[in-house]
């Protein structure tokens, strides 16, 4: 049995440079590792809905936003399948079928979903969707025959939940279904990178994220108003490292490289830091430089965005193509669900079988 890579994102707006750090950038170096035999990357549409579904217009907008930027970060459509989850019919009938292997009490206890339903204010009125989502991703991974997903910690709940789903479904019709193993991000830090502002949380209400689809004029005045640390007011002053926002990007971002090219006075960002503790080092410049390492992490992207933004019909035909194979797939598995349960009633398991 192969290694195959299943993850994927709910189509709500264009992603920034969170993503990036803590997901994108690790899909593509996953890809060109070549040590998996598919890899699949799915754009969550239905999953949006469960708390969009008063607005499917601005999901069908963020489909194709998103999926330009896959191919922007480096994604390679010949590499990555890359499908559209509302248009594989037998993720629902999965979904089906798994719903009566989790208890409502279970769910009530995801921490994900709880949390959610919190920030979303839902209070009484949670659509049941919503609530029942985490059986549709475990659909989404155990369809595609996941071995590996790669996600945020946030997600390790869905993992877990699906896991689950996984273990009582072999225990109950037979091994079928295969386990999936969650991949966390390399370091704590990728995980959730902070906004702009300081705040934990990057959010478009906030205005406090760097888009991938931004100019590098737009990302340079995002950068050079960046929250520091309040308390470093003269130069001379000596500041903050921790909650100061520009190093923790160049925690995500800068390397050794960055400093001999660009900055050649240290040798890497423990130096450079050390300086700003001590004292003697103005936020400008370390702005500067941070803005000079995400160009050079940014351009690519951006010339290649570029490059996508005029073929939109190829990248349909792209989304079109991957969802078309990841549907075979999908049935497979379907398939074998539905013998296992033995409700292939007009196939081997005919109704008309004992009679
Ligand atoms: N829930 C994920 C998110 O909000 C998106 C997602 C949907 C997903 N289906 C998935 C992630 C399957 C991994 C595997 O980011």
């Amino acid at each position: 049995m192969g290694k195959i890579i299943l993850t994927g994102d709910r189509p709500t707006g264009q992603l920034h440079l969170g993503h990036y750090v803590g997901s994108l950038r690790r899909r593509v170096s996953l890809q060109d590792s070549g040590e998996y035999d598919e890899i699949f990357i799915m754009i969550a549409d239905a999953q949006a809905l469960t708390d969009n579904a008063d607005n499917p217009e601005k999901i069908r907008q963020s489909i194709l936003e998103v999926a330009t930027d896959y191919l922007a970060v480096g994604l390679d459509p010949e590499q990555t399948t890359i499908l559209i989850q509302s248009q594989i019919p037998e993720l629902f009938e999965l979904t089906t079928y798994y719903l009566n292997l989790v208890t409502v009490a279970r769910l009530e206890r995801n921490p994900t979903v709880k949390s959610e339903i919190k920030t979303r204010e839902f209070n009484q009125s949670v659509p049941v969707g919503f609530f029942t989502y985490p059986i549709s991703q475990a659909a989404d991974i155990t369809a595609f025959q996941a071995t590996t997903v790669p996600v945020g910690e946030d997600q390790a709940p869905m993992l877990e939940q699906t896991r689950e789903i996984v273990h009582k479904f072999n225990t109950v019709y037979g091994e079928t279904l295969v386990m999936p193993n969650i991949l966390l991000p390399e370091k704590k830090l990728w995980a959730r990178l902070p906004g702009t502002d300081g705040k934990a949380k990057m959010s478009k209400s906030l205005g406090n994220c760097i888009y991938l689809a931004e100019s590098a004029a737009e990302v340079k005045k995002k950068v050079m108003s960046m929250y520091t640390d309040p308390n470093h007011i003269r130069v001379s002053d000596p500041g903050r490292v921790e909650g100061n926002v520009v190093f923790t990007y160049l925690d995500a971002f800068a390397a050794d490289e960055h400093f001999q090219t660009l900055w050649p006075d240290y040798a890497n960002l423990s130096e450079l830091k050390a300086h700003y503790r001590r004292g003697g080092l103005g936020d400008v410049k370390v702005k500067k430089f941070l803005n000079r390492v995400l160009e050079i992490e940014l351009d690519p992207i951006r010339q290649r965005r570029a490059e996508w933004s005029g073929r939109i019909p190829e990248i349909v035909e792209i989304l079109k193509v991957g969802t078309a194979k990841a549907r075979e797939k999908a049935a497979e598995t379907l398939q074998a669900v539905k013998e296992a349960m033995q409700i292939d009633y007009f196939g081997d398991n005919y109704l008309g079988n004992n009679f």
